[in-house]
């Protein structure tokens, strides 16, 4: 996508092979990029969430083994990076698809063939992810074709979202975003209610500013707000990323997209999911069996924001002393969403239909 003119990826190759990210922690206040020369950078790029999003995840993960082999090509460091690196983040489940991916392309070949064989899958996996949210958001392009004539056409279609599923969480296009940014330059009056997903706010750092930037007219609210508004038929439809959506349809997301999918349920408001195969676990049915991250107390008991004077810091927005809890994500169990979005098409979400779409996974799990 576009920033002031130029296009951008989240992730690339520079000469040399290093890794360029953009450097998420810092947006919507400066856009700025951060190179990774070693493993230690990409893995730190995850964790600190420079990077984040379960496809870009992924793809970063997939750059970090071949910055790894880059200083070390055996077997032992090899196995040795895919754990640093599965360690960063636990929920997200493309990341282990993309080391198990690169691991399987890579053990089979001696140490001295490793190093190009990863760069090249690792620009694969990236290029494939691009493809998959394009074909994402064609197909949920005609779902928001079909609410658009259900309502008539008149005023504005109107999305609520949660969290960033934009093309700042995958390599380009996003997953949710994908549809609002081709409705969007299709001419279809799409507008975007926001949530702005605390404790990091993703929604109104990220998910505002990408659509800010494609020209794209929507407004932030506060994460309690979407049940108001979906009573007051003020929403058309949801759509969500996810981290890990199970075998059987159970969508791992955001922390409160459980929430919205039950206040969408109550109100006749479609949910969506949208989702690339590789966010898929095919070994698990039950969604309760997902790990869920728990992050550091201080991201909800302080604020990142912009002062009068123009600097940027860190606010504290309790008592001192009080305790926090920060769970990272939630569960939405399958009966509460009407459809997933995947690169091959929209299904039900339960295990029949999403073998349907991936016949090739129906003897796993
Ligand atoms: O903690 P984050 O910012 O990595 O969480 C991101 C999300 O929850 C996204 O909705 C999900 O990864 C889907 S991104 C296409």
């Amino acid at each position: 996508m576009r920033v002031d003119g130029t296009p951008y990826r989240s992730i690339w190759l520079d000469a040399g092979g290093t890794v360029t990210i953009v450097d998420q922690t810092l947006l919507p206040f400066e856009f700025a990029t951060r190179p990774l020369h070693a493993l230690d950078d990409a893995a730190e790029a995850i964790a600190a969430m420079r990077v984040r999003g379960a496809p870009l995840i992924g793809a970063t993960a997939a750059y970090g083994l071949c910055l790894a082999l880059r200083d070390d090509p055996s077997d032992a460091a090899l196995d040795a990076a895919c754990e640093r690196l599965l360690a960063t983040r636990p929920t997200a489940v493309n990341l282990r698809w993309a080391l198990d991916d690169m691991r399987g392309q890579l053990r089979g070949r001696p140490p001295d063939e490793r190093v190009q064989a990863a760069y090249a899958r690792a620009a694969a996996i990236c290029e494939e992810d691009v493809a998959m949210n394009r074909a994402i958001g064609a197909h949920a392009l005609g779902l928001f074709e079909k609410h658009w004539k259900e309502k008539g056409g008149k005023g504005r279609l109107n999305v609520l979202t949660h969290c960033n599923a934009g093309w700042l969480a995958t390599v380009d296009w996003g997953t949710a975003l994908s549809p609002v940014f081709q409705a969007s330059d299709a001419g279809l009056p799409v507008h975007v209610w926001v949530d702005e997903t605390r404790p990091r706010n993703q929604g109104a750092a990220l998910t505002a500013w990408e659509l800010r930037s494609h020209g794209v007219p929507h407004t932030v609210i506060v994460d309690n707000a979407g049940g108001h508004l979906m009573q007051r038929g003020e929403v058309d439809l949801c759509i969500v990323g996810t981290d890990r959506t199970t075998a059987a349809g159970d969508v791992c997301n955001k922390i409160g997209t459980y929430l919205k999918a039950l206040a969408a349920h109550d109100n006749g408001v479609p949910f969506y999911v949208a989702l690339p195969g590789p966010t898929i676990d095919w070994s698990l049915d039950d969604g309760r069996d997902i790990p869920i991250e728990e992050r550091a107390a201080d991201e909800v008991t302080t604020l990142r924001g912009v002062g009068e004077d123009g600097s940027v810091g860190n606010f504290r927005i309790t008592p001192e002393g009080s305790g926090a809890a920060n769970h990272a994500f939630d569960v939405t169990p399958r009966r509460l969403v009407t459809a997933l979005v995947t690169e091959r098409g929209v299904c039900a979400a339960n295990r029949g239909e999403l073998e349907g779409l991936y016949p090739e996974m129906s003897d796993r799990g």
